[in-house]
């Protein structure tokens, strides 16, 4: 059965500020590159991209992608570690998930070792830098391809 090839591409709190936000830790690419990267990589797919810096609107977010999109494109940034809202929006829908951290969470601060989305999520990249969502977008779009549903 043809997908409706749409992917959502949804970044979290602080994300709009890619660039210039500690660049040691996040690099120099804007959220644009990154949006411009998912779409150069994602090919077949239209990409619906939305940023924000509010819980309720990435729940929105996910809600919207269930109906709208054959998977996701995730990087929930800090409320990664806080979320049941979030979490719980991804248990709602059907479609894939992937969570993308730009950092080596793993090697960063105790606090962000704690996932909320992962038990959730269909795969997650991290610590790739940027990098990281052009291999979630390849990574989505091979299971969706294969039928995998979550
Ligand atoms: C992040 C890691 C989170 O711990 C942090 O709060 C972010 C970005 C990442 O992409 O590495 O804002 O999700």
């Amino acid at each position: 059965m043809m997908g409706k090839q749409v992917l959502f591409l949804i970044n979290g709190p602080n994300l709009n500020l890619l660039g210039t936000r500690e660049p040691n830790t996040y690099g120099s690419d804007t959220l644009d590159d990154v949006v411009q990267l998912v779409k150069n990589t994602a090919e077949g797919f239209k990409i619906v991209h939305h940023q924000s810096n509010h819980e309720g609107d990435l729940v929105d977010y996910i809600q919207s992608a269930g109906k709208e999109a054959d998977g996701v494109i995730l990087n929930p940034a800090a409320y990664t570690h806080t979320s049941v809202a979030i979490r719980d929006a991804i248990s709602a829908i059907s479609v894939p998930v992937i969570e993308v951290h730009i950092s080596n969470v793993h090697r960063r601060e105790s606090f962000r070792h704690h996932s909320y989305i992962s038990p959730v999520s269909s795969g997650q990249i991290v610590g790739f830098g940027v990098d990281g969502y052009r291999l979630a977008t390849l990574g989505l779009i091979e299971k969706i391809r294969k039928g995998e549903e979550k």
